[in-house]
């Protein structure tokens, strides 16, 4: 007869590194403003608004999820990605040098602005 212990250590462990995660990317926006803003040269990045890219999400977010915590396989999760990434991403698929039928027709509309302000909004949602 087998022993009737059940076996219920089905513990998560869940580590709370979200508040890491976010002074992270703070010091990331933070430092990358700071080297890129003297350099003076023609595509230097903007400084992206968080608040503007808030509303100019909105269009993102029926596919990417409400501040871009996507829940479908689909599509990528954009919440807590770094700014610098997103920023390469969209100027990507704008460029046509990485292919999506979907988001090269997204991002052919957005200006360096639009991209920067994206990039800051969906970077600080962790
Ligand atoms: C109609 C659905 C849809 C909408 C709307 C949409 N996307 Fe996407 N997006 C996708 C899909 C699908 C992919 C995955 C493409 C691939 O597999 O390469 C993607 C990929 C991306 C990626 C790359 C993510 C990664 O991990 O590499 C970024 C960044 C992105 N989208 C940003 C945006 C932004 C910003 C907006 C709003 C301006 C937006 N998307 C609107 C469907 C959408």
């Amino acid at each position: 007869m087998a022993t009737s212990t059940t076996n219920t250590t089905t513990i998560t462990h869940v580590r709370y590194t979200s508040i890491k995660r976010r002074v992270f990317t703070l010091m990331t926006s933070l430092a990358m403003s700071i080297i890129i803003a003297p350099t003076g040269i023609s595509n230097a990045y903007a400084v992206g608004s968080v608040k503007e890219g808030g509303v100019k999400a909105r269009a993102c977010q029926v596919c990417h999820g409400k501040g871009g915590k996507s829940t479908k396989e689909a599509y990528p999760i954009l919440a807590g990605q770094h700014a610098a990434y997103l920023r390469k991403q969209l100027q990507a698929f704008r460029t046509g040098a990485r292919k999506d039928p979907i988001m090269n027709g997204m991002a052919i509309e957005l200006s360096d602005q639009d991209i920067e302000d994206l990039a800051a909004f969906f970077s600080s949602i962790e």
